[in-house]
């Protein structure tokens, strides 16, 4: 078992990393921030095979719905609700392994088993966050939450 884990965290560390060089080549030869968040959710989602991988964009006091892949979504998110909301008040990236145990969780899809919400930030302001929904419980850990957070920064 031990094993097994070790082999499957193994995968994700070397698939991240291909998916974080792929996404420096891509964004460094496009600036504007839209195309590269609509590629950067394609190449996520691909990569992984996510329920639904998206950005949200921080315009005035609300979250509005940016570029995804996956079911259509709920389009505004207010400052600290949600998951994606409350990430954007903490200022820091939130895990969430059963989205029922999380208190304000905004089911824009009854598929969606859990969640990681990452702060993208342009200097000491957060701009935007990034949104990816598993269908399965726990699937995502500290691994996932240093490469996204790694990936975000190229935007
Ligand atoms: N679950 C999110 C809402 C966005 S959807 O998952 C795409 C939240 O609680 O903020």
């Amino acid at each position: 078992m031990a094993e097994e884990l070790r082999i499957a965290e193994g995968g994700k560390e070397k698939r991240y990393d291909l998916l974080y060089r792929q996404a420096k080549e891509v964004t460094t030869s496009e600036e504007d921030t839209i195309a590269n968040m609509a590629n950067l959710a394609a190449m996520i989602h691909q990569t992984f095979g996510f329920w639904w991988t998206g950005f949200y964009r921080v315009v005035g006091e609300e979250l509005i719905l940016g570029p995804f892949q996956g079911p259509m979504a709920c389009t505004r998110i207010a400052y600290g609700r949600g998951v994606c909301g409350t990430a954007w008040q903490r200022g820091e990236t939130i895990i969430v392994p059963d989205v029922e145990q999380f208190p304000g969780h905004i089911a824009c899809s009854s598929l969606s088993r859990s969640e990681i919400v990452v702060p993208i930030y342009r200097g000491d302001e957060i701009v935007a966050v990034l949104d990816i929904d598993s269908e399965h419980l726990a699937t995502f850990d500290d691994t996932d939450c240093h490469w996204l957070e790694r990936i975000v920064t190229l935007l």
